[in-house]
């Protein structure tokens, strides 16, 4: 069998371990070939790909980023983006077509398949573990991991010098990787999108935890965090190229806000994209391979349109189209562990 690959969206780490599991397993154990399709639905529309095999992906479980590019690209930016997709997969004889990305390379996806342009199986990419009936989305971990250890550091200079420290994480819709990492680090509060905050509120907690003889705290705000309505007024967000809003920004106005309502030294760190880049974690790596093998196996079965999920510690096949309906939320319960640490 002729199979394809595309990274899509944006990039994170274990991408390239992914890859090299189905790659593994589809020449090893299948005796497939392998194709690549470059920067993500862009290859497949335009036709440009690259032959993968077992020497090609040498060494490159540790290795952050993606051998094959990636990009916002989907098939709707083109009236024919369907029919360009069909007969990429005609031409280069390709039977199925594993997809690795988020929601919107996901979605695209299912959309593919509908269309009957290529047989699609879908792999759950994002740092910010936001995609449906998936327990874990690859490169979350490394995530929390990055923000972890940054909130660690903060933590004893901000104690050096009587500071706030506001901190901005990844997390457009959801705030998975704020509350994991502000319960792993300490964090004093934790911003979310789920709940809204009221800045008054937010100020007040740091008061009092200073009035309490404590001088240094933590603030981990999810860039995607929204204030309650009518507290704060926000700077409209850019757009890029593909639709795609560019967040960013939050983490400056909480603490300026913070440092104006307290009086109390206030720093801002912004992890960026040093929460996306580098090597995988442990857990990402085994969970990439785990994921790399369900997906070949899933192309193996014709389970067209389906999505490799980790559910209660197994791999499990769900429906493409059911898993992007919503973006899953962080979890009431979690969100309260993390509370219950407030102040
Ligand atoms: O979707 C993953 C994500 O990491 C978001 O949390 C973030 O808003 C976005 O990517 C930024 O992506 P880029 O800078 O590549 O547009």
């Amino acid at each position: 069998m002729r199979v394809g690959v595309l990274t899509g969206g944006g990039d994170c780490p274990g991408l390239n371990a992914v890859i090299r599991a189905i790659v593994r397993k589809a020449e090893r154990h299948y005796g497939d070939t392998v194709v690549g399709f470059l920067d993500g639905w862009r290859g497949v529309l335009e036709g440009e790909f690259i032959e993968l095999d077992v020497e090609r992906m040498r060494g490159t479980l540790p290795r952050g980023g993606t051998v094959l590019g990636t990009s916002r690209f989907s098939p709707r930016m083109y009236e024919d983006g369907m029919e360009r997709v069909r007969s990429t997969m005609e031409n280069t004889g390709t039977e199925a077509l594993i997809v690795i990305g988020g929601e919107g390379t996901l979605s695209a996806g299912v959309g593919v398949g509908e269309a009957g342009a290529a047989n699609v199986v879908g792999v759950p990419k994002t740092i910010d573990n936001d995609i449906g009936l998936t327990e874990l989305t690859f490169g979350f971990d490394t995530a929390v991991e990055v923000a972890t250890a940054a909130i660690d550091r903060l933590h004893t200079t901000a104690e050096s010098h009587d500071r706030v420290m506001v901190v901005e994480v990844m997390g457009r819709h959801v705030g998975h990787i704020a509350t994991w990492a502000g319960i792993a680090g300490g964090a004093t509060l934790t911003l979310v999108p789920e709940e809204p905050f009221d800045i008054n509120a937010v100020a007040e907690t740091i008061v009092r935890r200073h009035e309490r003889g404590r001088w240094a705290s933590i603030v981990v705000v999810a860039e995607g965090a929204q204030p309650k309505e009518g507290t704060l007024e926000l700077p409209e967000p850019e757009v890029d190229q593909y639709g795609h809003v560019r967040l960013g920004g939050i983490g400056q106005v909480v603490a300026t806000e913070i440092e104006a309502r307290t009086g109390f030294d206030t720093r801002v760190t912004v992890l960026g994209h040093i929460q996306r880049g580098g090597t995988p974690s442990a857990l990402d790596r085994v969970l990439c391979s785990w994921y790399g093998i369900a997906a070949i196996d899933a192309v193996h079965d014709g389970d067209w349109g389906s999505m490799v999920a980790f559910q209660g510690g197994e791999m499990v096949r769900v429906r493409l189209a059911d898993a992007v309906v919503e973006l899953k939320p962080v979890s009431p319960a979690l969100y309260d562990v993390a509370r219950t640490f407030f102040a």
